[in-house]
């Protein structure tokens, strides 16, 4: 039964108390009004993750990008190969947020039936277009053609297909009619939960890097800021969908079975394959120290740092190749594990160096 349905069918007087609501919460299939009472809760994580998001608040306006301006249009700091790999990274993250903010509006929001969820969700929609909103000031501050950014993916094939690959997999239960409630939809809903993560914490990983890249060699301080910000962000929404993965598993058990478990593993080794080949088709035989190898090393230790969050047992056992990535992410980038429950949290709008 979908949000309206409950909604049209139950908003009128019922026997249950208010604390038989609050136990029979669950994140999806469980009892909800529509009327979004938060207090009190039955997942307090959703809304200590919504805390830290508030606190999080940022907006690309403040970014410096006077540096990033004349490095650009200098001759000689930028060279046409970083161009190219900044100009194709700008353009998939950018698909990809854009994509990412209508699948949370869309598919996903409509069938939890946790206010507190729906708030963190609620919250988690907006920084996805403001991350949209980001982009579009890098390509403004540095005079891009937006037809050669917004238009890559009708030209460069490899973008065309990653964009497709991404929205099939968020497209499983994009249908209207699709509902919660068999042991099949519920698994899939799961699974498209776990495509969140994918998204957040393996798509992203490979232009992240490459900006984090160019900012180790002193260029484009400006856009690494802002992919920072970013970053921090997509750590709470990782943090989130592997709450909501986890708590589904835990509320319902049975989905969790040994064929699911190799379906989920087998996405996620797709998922770092697909990445590296972006990612090595950005960088061909490498740029600033960054090489189609060390690429592949790393997003197989990301991919086996999400499988571990999710209690799957490690596929790779790569080491971080780049261990200097911690000070640009503080590192948070590996320590979202819902197990340990160890997540840097920060509680300011500004990003220490
Ligand atoms: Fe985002
Ligand atoms: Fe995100």
């Amino acid at each position: 039964m979908s949000l309206t349905d409950l909604f049209q069918a139950d908003f009128k007087y019922n026997k249950l108390s208010n604390a038989e609501i609050i136990n029979n919460r669950r994140v999806i299939n469980g009892y909800d009004d529509g009327l979004m009472q938060v207090s009190p809760l039955k997942h307090p994580w959703a809304y200590e993750i919504f805390e830290t998001m508030i606190k999080n608040t940022w907006v690309p306006q403040e970014i410096p990008m006077q540096m990033d301006v004349n490095q650009w249009n200098a001759d000689n700091v930028i060279t046409d190969k970083e161009r190219r790999v900044y100009e194709r990274s700008l353009a998939f993250v950018s698909n990809l947020d854009g994509l990412q903010t209508n699948n949370l509006a869309c598919n996903i929001i409509r069938h939890i039936t946790s206010p507190e969820i729906i708030l963190a969700i609620t919250r988690q929609t907006y920084e996805e277009a403001l991350h949209v909103v980001s982009y579009a000031t890098l390509v403004e501050a540095l005079a891009l053609d937006p037809e050669q950014i917004y238009g890559m993916y009708r030209t460069d094939k490899d973008l065309y297909d990653k964009n497709q690959i991404v929205l099939k997999a968020v497209s499983k239960i994009a249908d209207p009619a699709f509902k919660t409630g068999t042991f099949d939809s519920d698994q899939m809903f799961l699974e498209a939960c776990i495509g969140n993560i994918i998204i957040e914490g393996i798509y992203f990983y490979s232009a992240f890097l490459i900006f984090y890249v160019l900012r180790r060699n002193n260029k484009m301080p400006g856009s690494a800021e802002m992919i920072q910000f970013i970053n921090r962000d997509e750590d709470m929404h990782l943090k989130l969908f592997i709450h909501i993965s986890n708590t589904i598993k835990e509320e319902q058990p049975e989905l969790w079975t040994p064929e699911f478990q190799q379906r989920i593993t087998d996405n996620i080794k797709d998922a770092v394959e697909m990445e590296y080949q972006w990612g090595a088709s950005c960088v061909q035989e490498g740029i600033l120290g960054l090489t189609p190898e060390n690429l592949r090393e790393y997003l197989q230790f990301v991919g086996d740092v999400r499988l571990m969050c999710l209690g799957l047992p490690k596929v790779w056992n790569s080491q971080n190749p780049f261990p200097w990535i911690d000070e640009l992410t503080q590192g948070s980038m590996i320590e979202v594990n819902f197990f340990e429950g160890r997540v840097k949290e920060y509680q300011s709008g500004t990003l220490e160096w």
